[in-house]
C-alpha cells in the first residue's frame, strides 16, 4: 500500500470536501470545504489529497512560500519557514499508519521547497494523537499555552532537529 500526496483538483475536489473526522475530533482541525476555500482566496496555500494506493484517505495543506512577514491565519511570525496549516484522515480510514505515511510525504514534498529545510506545525494541546504523530516523525514542541502547540522540524531532509530560532510575539 503506497501513501502519496495528489493535487486537489475538479475530479476529487467534493470527495475531499466530503471526507470527515470523528465527531469528538472537530474541534482539531477545520472542515475540508473551509480549507479548499481558504486555499482558493489565500495566497501561498497548497491543498493536497492524500491517496492510499487509489483510495482517497485524507486531506493535507501547507505553504509552499517562505516570504517574510506574517501568516495571515496564525499568530506566530513567520521568518522563513514552512507549515503545514493542515492534515486529516478521514474517520473511517485511522490508526492504520496514513497519517504518519502522509506527514512523511510532506516532510519530504516540503523539504525541496524554498524555506523548506524548517517545517513549523500547530495543533491543540489537548490533541494529544497529533502530537504523538508529529513527534514520531521528528518535530520538536518549543511552544505551548492555552491557544496550542508549535512544533518544529528543522534540517528535515537531513532527519536532525533544534530548537527555534524565534519566539511568539503575541
Ligand atoms: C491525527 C490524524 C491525522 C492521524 O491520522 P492516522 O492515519 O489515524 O494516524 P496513523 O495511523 O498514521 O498514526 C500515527 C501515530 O499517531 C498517533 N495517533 C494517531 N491517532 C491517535 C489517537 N486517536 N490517539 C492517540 N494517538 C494517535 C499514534 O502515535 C500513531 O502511532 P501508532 O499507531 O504507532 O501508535 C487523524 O487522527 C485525524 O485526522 N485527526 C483529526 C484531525 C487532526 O487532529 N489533525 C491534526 C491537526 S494538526
Amino acid at each position: 500500500m503506497t501513501v502519496k500526496l495528489c493535487p486537489v483538483t475538479q475530479e476529487n475536489w467534493r470527495a475531499v470536501a466530503h471526507l470527515e473526522v470523528a465527531e469528538d475530533q472537530r474541534q482539531f482541525v477545520a472542515p475540508n470545504s473551509y480549507s479548499l476555500a481558504e486555499a482558493a482566496y489565500e495566497p501561498g496555500l497548497t491543498p493536497m489529497a492524500i491517496y492510499a494506493d487509489e483510495t482517497l484517505v485524507g486531506f493535507a495543506m501547507f505553504t509552499h512560500e517562505p516570504f517574510q512577514g506574517e501568516w495571515p491565519f496564525t499568530q506566530t511570525p513567520y521568518q522563513g519557514e514552512l507549515g503545514i496549516v493542515r492534515l486529516m484522515v478521514d474517520k473511517h480510514s485511522q490508526r492504520r499508519g496514513y497519517g504518519r505515511q502522509a506527514v512523511q510525504a510532506l516532510i519530504d514534498h516540503m523539504s525541496q521547497l524554498p524555506g523548506g529545510q524548517a517545517l513549523l506545525v500547530n495543533f491543540i494541546s489537548t490533541n494529544l494523537g497529533a502530537r504523538q504523530l508529529y513527534e514520531s516523525v521528528g518535530f520538536v514542541v518549543y511552544e505551548e499555552d492555552a491557544s496550542g502547540c508549535w512544533a518544529r522540524l528543522t534540517q528535515p531532509s537531513s532527519g536532525e532537529t533544534s530548537a527555534p530560532s524565534h519566539t511568539r510575539s503575541s
